[in-house]
């Protein structure tokens, strides 16, 4: 009897402190899970210059927040037998058309860039992001960043987009088409604007766009950057924008209905305040002012696709 009670004390205490294990090690997964990659400490100034990872040509591209809790809802296809791509199809509503992204330089594997597929796709779009890396995206630890870019040379880029851009046609037979990218696939947005036929594009903070680039353009573009960006200066940012005005072809705004004044496809610069590099897809989301940022530009792109796909 006495036997039987001090087991089954022993068994509660037990118990109780199985119980107390479990919680705790879920607490640490937890925290490592959600908490650990937003968590900015070293870097509250929201300008997403990760004080341990600072942009240097080395390491261009700060490394900020990649959303690393995200659980991607789309798929992966094969684009050809070298090109695989992230999928993901409007769910219940009616497709409105294809946008075509272009990841940044950490790759079509990125939570942040697969999240923006997946969230283009809850609007009614088809959205694919290929691996222009061909599995091979820019790794701090494992390159040196010249050699890497140098690696991916652009004309082989131009022909998965090629691909890509067919696959879309045939396999997935929708006829709008936009292109939105990021960072380095902000240059490849604008250089799509030159080169493809499509309804419109969108590059946020695109790294690298010269003036030239811009004057080529021949479909509808809308360039998104932050104030703070350590990667584009707001300078040169203003330098594209002059370009573009000079050449009569911005817009005073994303819905500006003035087109008729200009001479060429339209264009539109919008500089956010107070954020700096990657903060639509990949900014400290915890951070109000970044937030906020964030929702306007993912609108501004949603208002200039649906503006110039037709239908
Ligand atoms: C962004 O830059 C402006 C102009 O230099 C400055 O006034 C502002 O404080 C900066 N904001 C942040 C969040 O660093």
């Amino acid at each position: 009897m006495g036997r039987s009670l001090c087991s089954t004390t022993r068994c509660a205490i037990c118990a109780a402190l199985t119980a107390a294990a479990i919680a705790i090690g879920l607490i640490f997964i937890l925290s490592y899970v959600y908490w650990w990659p937003t968590d900015n400490s070293t870097d509250k100034d929201g300008d997403m210059d990760n004080s341990v990872d600072p942009p240097s040509p080395e390491q261009p591209c700060p490394s900020g927040d990649f959303h690393t809790g995200y659980i991607a809802t789309g798929s992966t296809v094969a684009v050809n037998s070298d090109v695989v791509a992230y999928l993901s199809r409007p769910v219940g509503t009616s497709c409105k058309g294809a946008v075509l992204i272009f990841h940044d330089i950490y790759g079509y594997g990125l939570p942040a860039n697969q999240q923006v597929a997946d969230d283009l796709a809850q609007n009614g779009y088809v959205a694919i992001l290929p691996d222009l890396f061909r599995g091979n995206p820019w790794q701090p630890d494992m390159y040196e960043y010249v050699e890497w870019k140098t690696s991916h040379s652009q004309e082989r880029i131009d022909g998965d987009i090629d691909a890509t851009v067919s696959f879309i046609r045939s396999a997935l037979s929708v006829d709008n088409l936009a292109v939105v990218g990021f960072c380095w696939g902000g240059l490849q947005s604008v250089f799509a604007s030159a080169r493809l036929s499509i309804d419109a594009a969108v590059a946020f903070y695109g790294v690298g766009i010269t003036p030239d680039d811009l004057i080529s353009m021949n479909k509808p573009t809308l360039l998104l950057h932050g104030q703070n960006d350590t990667i584009i200066s707001v300078t040169d940012v203003e330098l594209l924008e002059s370009t573009l005005h000079n050449a009569n072809r911005l817009l005073q705004s994303v819905d500006d209905l003035e087109t008729g004044a200009l001479r060429g496809p339209p264009s539109y610069v919008k500089i956010f305040e107070d954020v700096g590099h990657s903060f639509a897809h990949r900014g400290d989301m915890d951070d109000p002012v970044i937030r906020q940022a964030s929702e306007e530009a993912f609108n501004d792109m949603y208002r200039w696709i649906s503006r110039f796909t037709p239908g």
